[in-house]
């Protein structure tokens, strides 16, 4: 035989056992705290697939396989996906497409990224790649004022538990502050906190009140979420020294121990001597 023949038979062959990804579902964007996802991959194997059918789901790359299945034993999962994977599911009834797609149990946002799923037979292979980001919307979002100084607040807007990177701001008539201050910080769980300060004269508030709003925003998921507070120029500072000053007396006012009371003339002496 001569490697033609090889050749042309190989090309007649390929018709009837072509697999090919029909179409790919994977979501791209998943609150987290969302309970299950599915991720499916539909294909069609021709009239008469050839042996050694096999179907893998890789993550963010050739080497992170996470999914193996080769019909008719039972599917098996690998590496990241152990444990978050409802092994009982079945996308089909049909023995050749049964468990081809993986249905994660709450996904957490470490699960963000590329999947890749193949389809081959001993033959033929065909694959497709989409991302899916699990995003983290984030809790405790509050903006805040502090009032300490006359003609003077310091507004604070602050969100934790956010995935992927947030983007914090600060409006003023809908134009963003640009004198405001942001801290970002990531936990070793790679969730952000992040908290935007701005200190706001009562010289730029033009109008008899102003609302502030503080915008927040997950780029990468397409969302937004916003906190408002109205600001009043003029009111007296709320936060000052007498406030600290009291808290000793209330717990002398509750059976204090004497360590308490000690502070309290500590403070006590410490007014005598300032109005002296
Ligand atoms: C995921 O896919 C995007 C585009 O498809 C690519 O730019 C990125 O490098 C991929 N990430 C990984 C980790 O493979
Ligand atoms: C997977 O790739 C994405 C970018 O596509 C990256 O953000 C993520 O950290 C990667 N995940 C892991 C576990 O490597
Ligand atoms: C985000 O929104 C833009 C415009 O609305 C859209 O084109 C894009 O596909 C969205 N991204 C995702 C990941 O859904
Ligand atoms: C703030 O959010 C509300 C809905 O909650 C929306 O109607 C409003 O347009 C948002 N404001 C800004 C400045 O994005």
């Amino acid at each position: 035989m001569n490697y033609s023949i090889h050749f042309v038979l190989l090309i007649v062959c390929s018709k009837c056992i072509a697999v090919n990804i029909k179409r790919m579902d994977v979501p791209a964007l998943v609150e987290l705290g969302t309970e299950s996802v599915i991720l499916d991959c539909d294909y069609s194997t021709g009239e008469t697939p050839g042996p050694g059918l096999v179907i893998k789901w890789f993550f963010n790359g050739s080497t992170g396989l996470v999914y193996q299945w080769i019909p008719p034993l039972r599917p098996q999962v690998i590496g990241l996906l152990k444990g978050k994977v409802d092994m009982s599911f079945k996308i089909s009834d049909e023995p050749l497409q049964a468990y081809r797609a993986i249905k994660i149990i709450n996904p957490g946002t470490h699960l963000s990224g590329n999947y890749t799923c193949v389809v081959s037979t001993f033959i033929a292979e065909d694959s497709q790649t989409r991302s899916m980001l699990v995003y983290s919307p984030g809790n405790s979002f509050h903006f805040d004022q502090e009032k300490k100084y006359v003609f003077l607040v310091t507004l604070k807007c602050v969100a934790e538990y956010l995935y992927p990177r947030p983007v914090m701001t600060i409006l003023s008539k809908g134009v963003p502050l640009e004198r405001a201050v942001t801290d970002m910080r990531m936990d070793s769980w790679g969730m952000y906190s992040v908290e935007t300060t701005a200190l706001v004269h009562d010289d730029d508030v033009t109008s008899p009140w102003e609302e502030f709003v503080c915008l927040l925003s997950l780029p990468l998921a397409n969302y937004t979420n916003n906190r408002t507070t109205i600001y009043y120029p003029g009111l007296m500072p709320t936060h000052s020294a007498s406030i600290e000053v009291k808290k000793p007396m209330e717990h002398q006012a509750s059976n204090s121990p004497p360590l308490a009371r000690c502070t309290l003339l500590f403070t006590l002496l410490l007014s005598i001597k300032i109005i002296f």
